[in-house]
């Protein structure tokens, strides 16, 4: 894949984080003011934004990444099929958004025909994911030594390809007509929570290492990391479903992984400075992850938290203030600025923006404790929200026009050639 493929597949990705973005932002104010006529399905908008953020922002944005940094570590070419599987996947993550804002995961009347739209899109996309993984296992077979970022990608493939079968069982459900809620949650979360922690976590952590040229010594954990993340997905189960011997076992499984997660952590906040912007921000967030997973282990809390606000705050926590951050950071190596000082400017309101709406929303879920207004949080939390939706607008639309400058100068460079 060229490099230029690579820039077509960020920009896609960063327009799906900006639309993904508007929409909770929509239904942040949603929240304040009443979500507008045309989009009163609440539950179906949710469904259209976690689905969009996960298939067309994190893992197209990963899986270009990889590919752009794969063969520099195997020293082979990659296989050919690689840009049908990320043009399949681009396209059918892009069209997940309106799947499943129409009913969510429910059926939607298409016609006389009632179809699981939702449904579909993710089973559409699981497909495009393992082909993927087909194309990533061609693309390193056999190598004499597998350098830590490939051992992270190949674990990280491997729970993503265990959290798709999540995936195949809630479509099995829906099919059989079988209603078994503490199933259905295990589905879901294995599905959801397990592709987050362990696909997400696990790419990240390689990309990291991807760009630490003597990362070949280094020998923070891969498998015991992998290994111990697996259980973690239980702890989004509800707490009113979940047997206390599984809580127990996901809780520590979760503490430990927390552990192995903190010594990558550690190596790379020491290097830090030789990693992309916004590393330290990210960090911090993985940070007080990792914190959190220590807290859950104090009896009684996660009963009390588990639900509603403080779900919601940790969920934006993980996936906005570290992830999301990392990624922006890891796409920014590729997409270069147009002058250093409307990127710091868009990564200040990136920060801000990221830090007001997770501050907003720990105060949302604090705020029956607090006897604080929630009102007042809600307010922080949109206008946090605002923030960083025109934050990532603005670094879409810096992907295009960087990518609009290299076309002119390669085709500028191209007419010139046979005089040089
Ligand atoms: C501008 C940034 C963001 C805003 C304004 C936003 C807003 C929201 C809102 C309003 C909800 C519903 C909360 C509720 O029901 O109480 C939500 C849920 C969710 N969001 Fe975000 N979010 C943002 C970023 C992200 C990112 C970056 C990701 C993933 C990479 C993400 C994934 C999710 C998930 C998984 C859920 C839960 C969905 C569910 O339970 O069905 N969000 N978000």
């Amino acid at each position: 894949m060229s490099r230029s493929h690579v820039r077509v597949f960020l920009s896609i990705a960063l327009a799906a984080l900006t639309l993904a973005a508007w929409t909770g932002v929509l239904m942040r104010f949603g929240m304040i003011y009443g979500m507008p006529a045309w989009a009163q399905n609440f539950g179906a908008v949710r469904h259209a934004h976690s689905h969009l953020m996960y298939f067309g922002w994190v893992t197209l944005a990963l899986m270009a990444l990889i590919w752009a940094e794969l063969p520099a570590l195997t020293g082979r070419p990659l296989p050919r099929g690689v840009t049908i599987q990320m043009s399949l996947t681009a396209v059918l993550a892009l069209l997940s958004f309106p799947a499943f804002w129409s009913n969510g995961y429910g059926l939607t009347a298409i016609g006389s025909a009632r179809l699981p739209l939702g449904s579909m899109a993710a089973t559409l996309n699981g497909l495009t994911w393992f082909l993927f993984i087909a194309l990533y296992v061609r693309a390193t077979r056999g190598l004499r030594e597998r350098p830590l970022p490939i051992q992270l990608w190949d674990w990280a493939l491997a729970l993503m390809g265990l959290a798709s079968l999540g995936a195949l069982g809630l479509v099995g459900m829906v099919m059989a007509n079988v209603r078994e809620p503490l199933l259905q949650q295990i589905f879901l979360h294995q599905f959801l929570d397990l592709f987050a922690v362990g696909w997400f976590n696990l790419a990240l952590l390689g990309l990291f290492w991807a760009n630490l040229p003597d990362s070949k010594q280094a020998r923070p954990p891969a498998f015991s990391l992998a290994l111990l993340l697996i259980p973690t997905f239980l702890l989004g189960v509800s707490p009113s479903l979940l047997p206390s011997a599984l809580f127990w076992t996901a809780a520590l499984a979760n503490a430990g992984a927390a552990l192995a997660l903190g010594v990558h952590g550690l190596h790379l906040w020491r290097r830090r400075r030789e990693l992309a912007a916004l590393t330290g921000l990210a960090l911090s967030g993985l940070a007080s992850v990792l914190v959190i997973a220590f807290l859950l282990l104090w009896p009684g809390l996660w009963e009390h938290f588990a639900g509603g606000q403080m779900r919601v705050f940790y969920l934006h926590l993980f996936l906005l203030v570290w992830v999301s951050t990392a990624l922006i950071g890891q796409v920014r190596r590729w997409v270069a600025p147009a002058s250093i000082r409307f990127e710091r400017w868009i990564n200040g309101l990136w920060s801000a923006g990221a830090l007001v709406m997770v501050g907003g929303l720990l105060g949302l879920g604090l705020a029956p404790h607090l006897g604080t207004p929630m009102l007042w949080w809600l307010h922080v939390a949109a206008w946090g929200s605002l923030t960083v939706a025109s934050a990532g607008t603005l670094l879409w639309m810096e992907s295009m026009s960087a990518f609009a400058r290299t076309t002119t100068l390669s085709s500028a460079t191209s007419l010139q050639s046979p005089y040089s």
